[in-house]
């Protein structure tokens, strides 16, 4: 490509503008690369030109290098070379900052002498959150210009700062209007007033301190690397901090290249670049026409105030989206707005949210009961009991009560959305919208799509999904849909294995050492072991350990006891002897014995199963990909985004050996369902992947 088709440059008289225009987001391809490479040598021998602002066309500065690239081979220039070639020009060169300065596009406007920014900008070194850190630079010049502190906080949690903090901080130099014409001003002050160019480099005073108390920079380090349990990334981007700190400028950049090359040929950067890119796919929704658009949402009515109407009901008041909120009566949604008051406060004190935000937001949310409140409504979401009874009730009434064209939806975790439906006069409008708990604060939205949703129902869903900041996919009908028919098929074996020998806390242990949040039996007892029981019963299915627990009063958390048992006021699953004890009993009474069983096992019945069912989910059409179950694990499930979900994952370990695993489970513990799944079969024996089925489904 020419460069001048991505990157051009003019001029005004003194001051020489070179534009990347590379939409959507102005990454930095080998061509954008190379013409910022050309422009920048072209203006700066340009005799005419004594300032440089580099600025961005269409909705953003660069926000990054382009991720696609990674993994094949380096084109020339080198990103650091090219920021080499800005940060040693004779004249000015001012970056004109706004959308997101983001990765590498933080890392030139770092390389630029100064940098401003519009007031609603962004600016971030988010490669962490791709399994990789800053390569360009970034953990060395950042800490020379807003200190070791909020850079490694900047750097290792991945998150950006807007303009007020970065000018703060002294990242940028000041917050302009519009983003060239606002460097072109700057560009002439500096002219006028002869300023001293800063090379980043060069400027070591924000290091002093760190450089005399290095706990500085290891405190830092420690309060931000608490959650990143099993990833490589924030250690690795934390060391590179570290030696901004430790060494001269040129050396820590050579340690800063080699802590990204090995990250960037690893294994978790490749996951989590996959999951970024899969993420983006799975709000692409195939099978609806072209130009379908979303009905608008001025309004939206919860049914159901308990744990996750009102979870709901606060991730639209976060969106600033008004909310009725209604019950059956005063008491129920007393305590429900009682509960997501206090959980605002809780936010707030501890920071997370300004001290204000609690009244503004429950400000935003109406309670009232009586289903015929529904009337103003664009969309509205049921959260009553998991009864087919209690929901179709509640859908005829809604079919009565809201306005033509609203949209319909619920919240079960189980139910045939089908059947809720057609007990109304309009199933067009009638699909499910399935969030996870706690739903204000996990990031997926699984969108069931019933067998006579509308396509632009199906679009409106998405879109208010993405605008509350939720991640969606969208599945078929089923039992459980895409993530809870996984999870029961591990379940499933998670009880075999006690029967066979293993305990709670060893079965959990392997599951949360390969990286996710909980265990199944640590999470049952959070969930209430009481409500599995509920729905064993309505279902005719029994579990004779899950029900000895439950007729020992053992609910669980709630109750103090359940798989584990609960110091008063802690969360902590402790093991229990006497948990073993009754195990012993079961195993008696089913007349199995216990063996030792190894944690390979484990871990293979716990995960294998679940792959199995997702190929059975491919098969059936109820995901459209691969990639879509993997995002319902990563942001449904917290599986580790650097095993990249479940399909991924079984690709990586080889659908073979997983396949013929599976064949010796199902005869090992004689249970024929652990069979590989036609698909998974198939797949194995042509030696292909999950990855490379070809999108096709009745969920699109
Ligand atoms: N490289 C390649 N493609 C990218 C990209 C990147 N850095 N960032 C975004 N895209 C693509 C997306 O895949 C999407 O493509 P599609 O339309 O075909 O699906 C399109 O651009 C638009 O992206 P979004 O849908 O995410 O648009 P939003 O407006 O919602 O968000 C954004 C924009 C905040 C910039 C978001 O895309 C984002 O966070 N991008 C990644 C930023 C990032 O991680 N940068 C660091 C990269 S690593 C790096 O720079 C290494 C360096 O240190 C050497
Ligand atoms: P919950 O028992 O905490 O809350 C249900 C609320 O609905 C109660 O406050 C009840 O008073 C109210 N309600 C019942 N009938 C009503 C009616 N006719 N009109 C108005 N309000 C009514 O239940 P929870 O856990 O919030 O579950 C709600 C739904 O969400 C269920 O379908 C459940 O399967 C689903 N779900 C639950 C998850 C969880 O982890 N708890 C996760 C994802 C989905």
């Amino acid at each position: 490509m020419d460069v001048s088709e991505v990157v051009q440059l003019e001029r005004h008289d003194v001051v020489a503008l070179v534009t990347v225009n590379n939409p959507p987001v102005n990454a930095l391809s080998a061509a954008v690369r190379r013409g910022i490479f050309e422009q920048i040598k072209a203006a700066a021998a340009d005799p005419q030109v004594q300032a440089i602002v580099l600025t961005c066309a269409g909705r953003t500065f660069i926000a990054g290098a382009d991720i696609t690239e990674f993994g094949k081979p380096p084109q020339p220039p080198g990103l650091n070379e090219v920021i080499a070639e800005i940060e040693s020009c004779k004249k000015p060169v001012i970056a004109a900052i706004h959308g997101t300065a983001l990765g590498g596009g933080l890392e030139v406007a770092l390389g630029c002498h100064f940098r401003v920014a519009t007031k609603d900008a962004k600016l971030g070194l988010p490669e962490v959150k791709l399994g990789l850190l800053p390569g360009a630079g970034g953990t060395q010049r950042l800490p020379r210009a807003v200190g070791p502190e909020l850079a490694v906080k900047m750097i290792v949690e991945g998150n950006p700062i807007g303009a007020d903090a970065a000018l703060k901080a002294g990242l940028i130099e000041e917050i302009v209007e519009g983003p060239a014409a606002g460097a072109e001003a700057f560009a002439r002050k500096v002219l006028a007033e002869k300023r001293p160019l800063r090379r980043l480099r060069d400027e070591d005073t924000k290091l002093a301190a760190a450089k005399a108390d290095r706990s500085i920079f290891t405190n830092a380090v420690a309060a931000v690397t608490k959650k990143a349990r099993g990833l490589e990334a924030p250690f690795a981007a934390a060391d590179a901090v570290g030696a901004a700190i430790d060494l001269p400028f040129d050396e820590g950049l050579k340690k800063e290249r080699e802590g990204f090359m090995k990250l960037v040929t690893g294994e978790q950067s490749k996951a989590q670049r996959y999951a970024f890119f899969a993420e983006r796919e799975a709000a692409k929704v195939s099978g609806v026409p072209e130009g379908t658009k979303p009905r608008p949402v001025a309004r939206v009515a919860i049914i159901g105030a308990g744990t996750m109407g009102g979870g709901i009901a606060m991730s639209f008041a976060n969106a600033g989206i008004p909310v009725t909120l209604i019950e059956t009566g005063d008491e129920q949604l007393k305590r429900g707005m009682g509960v997501m008051q206090k959980n605002y406060e809780n936010t707030a004190a501890r920071g997370g949210i300004p001290a204000d935000a609690p009244a503004k937001r429950m400000g935003l949310i109406t309670g009232v009961v009586g289903l015929e409140n529904v009337k103003d409504a664009d969309l509205v979401i049921e959260a009553v009991f998991e009864t087919m009874a209690v929901k179709k009730d509640v859908f005829t009434a809604l079919d009565k009560h809201a306005k033509p064209g609203a949209v319909l939806a619920s919240n079960t975790s189980y139910l045939n959305i089908n059947e809720i439906a057609a007990v109304t006069k309009r199933p067009q409008d009638v699909l499910g919208m399935h969030f996870f708990s706690p739903a204000n604060v996990m990031k997926l939205c699984e969108i069931v799509r019933g067998e006579k949703t509308a396509p632009d129902v199906l679009m409106t869903a998405v879109a208010i999904a993405k605008k509350i900041a939720k991640v969606p996919v969208v599945v078929g009908v089923c039992d459980g849909f895409v993530g809870n028919r996984m999870l029961a098929q591990r379940g499933k074996q998670a009880e075999k294995l006690l029967y066979d020998g293993a305990l709670p806390q060893q079965i959990d242990g392997v599951v949360t050492k390969f990286g996710l949040p909980m265990g199944p039996f640590a999470m049952g007892d959070l969930a209430g072991l009481d409500i599995g029981w509920r729905s064993r019963q309505d279902r005719g299915i029994k579990s004779p350990i899950g029900d000895a627990l439950y007729e020992a009063g053992r609910h669980g958390q709630k109750t103090g006891k359940g798989y584990y048992k609960y110091e008063t006021g802690s969360r902590a699953p402790l093991p229990d002897p006497e948990v073993e004890k009754m195990l012993d009993e079961v195993r008696a009474k089913l007349g199995v014995k216990g063996r030792t069983i190894t944690d390979e096992e484990i871990l293979e019945r716990m995960v294998y199963p679940m792959i199995n069912e997702g190929a059975r989910i491919l098969e059936e059409g109820i995901a459209s990909r691969p990639s879509d179950i993997d995002i319902v694990w990563i942001y449904g499930y917290g599986w580790p985004v650097y095993r990249g979900g479940p399909m991924f994952y079984a690709d990586h370990v080889g659908l073979k050996h997983i396949a013929d695993r599976l064949s010796h489970y199902a005869k090992a513990t004689n249970d024929p369902s652990l069979e590989p799944a036609p698909l998974l079969k198939k797949l194995a024996a042509e030696g292909k992947t999950f990855a490379s089925l070809a999108a096709s489904s009745k969920a699109t």
